[in-house]
């Protein structure tokens, strides 16, 4: 009795956490399509261009990004690999995905160091990162300018901003159960334009995230196919061992 109420107040404990971290905005939800190599290939080049020259996937390997969504050696050299080695070079395609920047220099600059993405999808999920990536908006209270809907106060630029443009919220005043009155934000308004369209952006995003999510789990559709493969296998064999039984039980009767 006392083990099952634990275990209950353990199940509860995430959805408990889950509400008391109030609202965030943006909050839409998105599913990944993992037989879309074409969308994760386009991630991996929005993240070698955009987030790793801060950020790095220390876990992987060009060469195995480049080998499970289909990208060959060469073009992965042209396209996705602007890291350096120590000697200045670029980086081989059989090296992992690390960054030049050190943790000190992070830290001075952004306040926090700028994370490992390699299991950022894991530990956050792939809803929170969609909405955190189309959730900055204008904050001149903040040293970079921006503020961000599902990251309050975070350390990070608007690094896509020349894709999506620069947004301001709109806020409104609402009183909690408490009688405590705080501003949220309900919606975004442009202020300038970005390269894309609001549409492209956020078809933009999803391929990043689809990307991320490959990256946090790369054998995900590997397992899928060998539990396909598993199964099918043993529902053969099941006809098979039937069918034999019949044979011989045959005469028995
Ligand atoms: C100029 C450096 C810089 C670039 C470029 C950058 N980031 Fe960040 N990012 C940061 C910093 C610094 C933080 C830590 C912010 C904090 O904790 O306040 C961060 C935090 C994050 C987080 C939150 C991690 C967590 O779990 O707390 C995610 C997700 C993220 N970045 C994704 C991206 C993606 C995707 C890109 C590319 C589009 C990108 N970043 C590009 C500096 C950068």
């Amino acid at each position: 009795m006392k083990k099952s109420m634990i275990l209950f107040a353990g199940l509860l404990l995430p959805v408990m956490g889950w509400a008391a971290g109030g609202a965030i905005y943006p909050d839409d939800d998105i599913s990944i399509d993992w037989s879309d190599k074409a969308a994760m290939q386009r991630g991996a080049q929005l993240f070698t261009n955009y987030c790793l020259s801060c950020h790095s996937a220390q876990y992987s390997r060009y060469n195995r990004v480049g080998k499970d969504l289909g990208i060959s050696d060469d073009l992965m050299k042209e396209n996705l690999i602007f890291t350096t080695n120590e000697l200045g070079e670029q980086s081989k395609v059989g090296s992992l995905m690390t960054v030049t920047m050190n943790q000190e220099y992070g830290e001075k600059s952004f306040g926090t160091a700028p994370p490992d993405l390699s299991l950022v999808a894991r530990s956050r999920g792939t809803h929170w990162l969609y909405n955190y990536l189309r959730g900055f908006y204008l904050d001149d209270a903040r040293p970079f300018g921006v503020n961000n809907g599902v990251f309050p106060n975070v350390g990070m630029p608007h690094v896509l901003a020349e894709l999506e443009g620069l947004k301001k919220a709109v806020k409104e005043e609402v009183e909690d159960s408490h009688g405590n009155k705080h501003e949220v934000i309900t919606g975004f308004e442009q202020v300038s334009e970005g390269s894309m369209t609001p549409e492209q952006y956020d078809q933009a995003v999803k391929d990043l995230v689809a990307f991320l999510d490959y990256l946090a789990e790369p054998y995900k559709q590997t397992r899928k196919n060998v539990g396909t493969g598993v199964l099918i296998f043993l529902l053969v064999l099941l006809i098979l061992a039937y069918l034999l039984k019949k044979e011989y039980w045959k005469d028995v009767h």
